[in-house]
């Protein structure tokens, strides 16, 4: 199954794979990452997802960069695989800051440049919306990078929907980033995903399976549960189901840090919600 973001006039797989738990506190070693990329792409997946900032501190950026850019060489799939990144992030003693002050994303994109090993990003999402710097001028420095043809395509993250309309005053943004999932359905209920379809941006679940820290609760929600067993599959992919299920322009982003688990995310495609599934799913979030 295939998803067009539009905006990038680009075809993907319909599950990408979210590449942060790779990195985290609790990432795994390179062998096994590397296991992960392997059965992602194995399996099809041809859309990563990753940031500067997945890493330990401020010490520590780039480090899922890197780790993309060396596994998609030591695969060989360089140049069929698409990779999003993100700035506007820092990560001072392992905390979580917004920095959208445009000489810092600037010099953030120039680094994630150098860290994948590419002259051009095909997607960069501004990581979060900084309250201390007007919008605009976040994104009049991500169009300049566009202009000067450091990356190709502009995308938003952690946003409302006044916020995507704003920045798309100022730039073409191709893709709007948030986390959405059965189980905490707001963009679906504030008309978020509604008007990303109505404008042509794709709408990028983040914690599609309930989060780094939240996917055991899904796993284990008692509907989830029996869907999964009336299908056959697990409940995380009748979770990633459901939401490519409510939308075609919607692609999830399943993080993984064990290959069984984007093995398993994969299979969603093939699991085919009935009426009566969705509207009891739509009734959790
Ligand atoms: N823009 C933002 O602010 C933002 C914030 C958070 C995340 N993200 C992006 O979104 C991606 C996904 O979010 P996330 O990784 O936080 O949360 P998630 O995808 O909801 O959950 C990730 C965890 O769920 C487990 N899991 C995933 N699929 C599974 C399956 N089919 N069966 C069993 N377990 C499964 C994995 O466990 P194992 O580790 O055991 O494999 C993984 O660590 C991230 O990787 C990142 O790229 C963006």
């Amino acid at each position: 199954m295939k998803r067009v973001i539009s905006g990038m006039n680009l075809s993907v797989y319909a599950i990408g794979l979210g590449a942060m738990p790779l990195s985290l506190e609790r990432r795994p070693d390179e062998a096994r990452a590397l296991e992960v990329f392997r059965a992602f792409i194995d399996g099809g997946g041809d859309f990563i997802d990753t940031a500067n900032v997945y890493c330990l501190d401020n010490d520590d950026i780039g480090h899922n960069e890197r780790l993309v850019a060396r596994a998609l060489t030591t695969l060989g799939c360089r140049d069929r695989i698409t990779v999003a990144t993100k700035g506007g992030v820092t990560r001072p003693r392992g905390a979580w800051e917004t920095d959208g002050r445009p000489a810092f994303i600037r010099a953030s994109c120039e680094r994630s440049l150098r860290d994948l090993g590419t002259d051009c990003i095909a997607l960069y999402q501004l990581h979060a919306v900084d309250p201390r710097v007007p919008l605009e001028d976040t994104v009049g420095e991500l169009a300049r990078l566009q202009a000067e043809g450091k990356i190709r395509h502009i995308g938003l993250s952690n946003v409302r929907a006044a916020q995507l309309e704003a920045a798309l005053r100022v730039a073409r943004i191709v893709s709007v980033q948030n986390r959405c999932n059965v189980l905490e359905q707001r963009d679906f209920r504030n008309g978020l995903v509604d008007v990303c379809g109505r404008l042509g941006v794709t709408y990028i679940p983040h914690s599609p399976v309930g989060g780094y820290f939240g996917h055991r609760q899904l796993g284990s929600h008692p509907l989830l549960r029996k869907l999964a067993q009336a299908h056959d599959c697990s409940p995380q992919a009748v979770a990633l189901a459901w939401l490519l299920a409510r939308g075609d322009h919607l692609l999830p982003i399943p993080g993984a840090s064990r290959p069984e688990s984007i093995r398993d995310s994969l299979t969603a495609v093939s699991v085919a919600l009935t009426a009566e599934d969705m509207r009891a799913l739509d009734a959790l979030g």
